[in-house]
């Protein structure tokens, strides 16, 4: 059977602002966050602390997490600390970065074109109740996770320092990506991880470990079923409390999902511990969302619009949009907490400020009411 509740794990700020290439004002990606806490998710991957010449997009880390504060877990929220030891390249970054030579085909591959002032005026919102930002989430239990990607002890000791609760290493089940993506071999990269997340559960912070190209792979094809769950073995035993399988492409079809989680089950992986993370590129997303929770997945890895990629770039697109998800989970009667109005119009609000249309279908059809 589906399960009751669905646990979204919103991803639009991070994996769906990283690919633009016009930096999108720290101030915006704050509200942005604050309207989808205030929309009912409870867990909003915020930002990465990696290197600023890699994701140029990204390299105000140290500036949006303090703007955060009072919305995150724990006392304080996500920050006590003082904001003016920011890291120095991150700002360099910030104001030089785009344009750099990164070769991440995620984060900052500056061939890709971005029609950021381009494209006509962004959808409206007629009809649809605005999200209210002061009231951001802040006020439930305890407040939302805003979880953060970090490679390495740079990057755990950046976020630390700033108070977050929740870090994600990201892995790679190829050669190919984990060269791309991290400069490292698959093993390296995991030995790169093995201090990040022992500091991390060491500070109390809650570890994910995302693990990329689990289908199929651009340089490499499909992705052997075995070498994932080989991999993903082994980010659980460094420490990772979770896993994220990632279709990094798109390419996954639901016969495919199945005979992956199947393997996972046989191999000691325990399904509480496992999210799925779909891109949409072959719009498959829900379709192998609805075949995960068939198997007993109730962490779904979304973004909010289906921000990423570029609606106009024949390779990139975003994530399953955190609509659509929400649209077919509140129709098969499993609760999320997420207001789709608010969330619908909170999408609508970002299509304007990067001014071009959300590609997601829900939120089109809710908007052009
Ligand atoms: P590298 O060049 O091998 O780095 O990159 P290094 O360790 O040799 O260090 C070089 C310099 O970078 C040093 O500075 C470091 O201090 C600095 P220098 O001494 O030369 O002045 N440095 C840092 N600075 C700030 N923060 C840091 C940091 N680390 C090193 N954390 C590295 C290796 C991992 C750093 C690089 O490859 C990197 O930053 N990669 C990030 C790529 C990325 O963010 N990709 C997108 C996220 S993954 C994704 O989107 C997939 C996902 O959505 C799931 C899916 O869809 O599959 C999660
Ligand atoms: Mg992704």
């Amino acid at each position: 059977g589906l399960p009751a509740r669905v646990r979204i794990y919103e991803v639009g700020a991070r994996d769906g602002l990283q690919n633009e290439k016009a930096i999108v004002p720290v101030e915006v990606k704050a509200e942005f966050i604050r309207r989808l806490a205030a929309a009912g998710l409870g867990t909003i991957e915020a930002t990465s602390f990696v290197h600023p010449k890699w994701v140029p997009q990204l390299a105000d880390a140290e500036q949006l997490m303090p703007l955060l504060d009072g919305l995150g877990v724990g006392p304080g929220g996500t920050n006590g600390s003082d904001s003016s030891t920011g890291d120095a390249a991150a700002r360099e970054g910030a104001h030089g970065g785009a344009g750099t030579t990164g070769t991440s085909p995620l984060g900052a591959n500056p061939a890709r074109t971005s029609p950021v002032g381009t494209s006509p005026a962004g959808t409206s919102p007629v009809g649809i109740g605005r999200a209210s930002a002061s009231t951001a989430g802040a006020d439930g239990a305890g407040g939302v996770r805003l979880p953060v990607l970090v490679p390495n002890e740079r990057g755990v000791d950046r976020a630390l320092a700033l108070g977050v609760r929740d870090i994600a290493v990201f892995g790679s089940a190829t050669e190919s990506f984990a060269k791309a993506n991290l400069n490292r071999t698959v093993d390296e990269a995991l030995a790169m991880f093995a201090p990040v997340i022992a500091k991390a559960a060491g500070a109390g912070a809650r570890v994910r470990g995302y693990l990329s190209m689990c289908f199929g792979d651009p340089w490499e094809g499909p992705v052997p079923i075995a070498r994932v769950a080989d991999i993903s073995r082994r980010l659980l035993d460094l420490g990772c409390d979770e896993l994220s399988l990632g279709d990094t492409i798109g390419v996954a079809t639901p016969g495919h999902v199945s005979a992956l989680l199947t393997t996972l089950n046989e191999a000691g992986v325990p399904t509480d511990r496992i999210g799925v993370h779909f891109h949409d590129t072959y719009g498959q997303a829900l379709a192998n969302t609805l075949a995960a929770l068939q198997h007993g997945v109730t962490t779904v890895d979304a973004s909010a619009g289906g921000l990423g990629g570029c609606p106009y770039a024949k390779s990139a697109t975003g994530n399953l949009a955190t609509e659509d998800l929400v649209w077919m989970l509140h129709g098969l009667g499993i609760d999320t907490g997420v207001d789709l109005g608010r969330l619908t119009a909170t999408s609508v609000w970002m299509a304007d400020q990067l001014g071009r249309p959300s590609p997601s279908r829900t939120v089109r059809a809710l908007s052009h009411k």
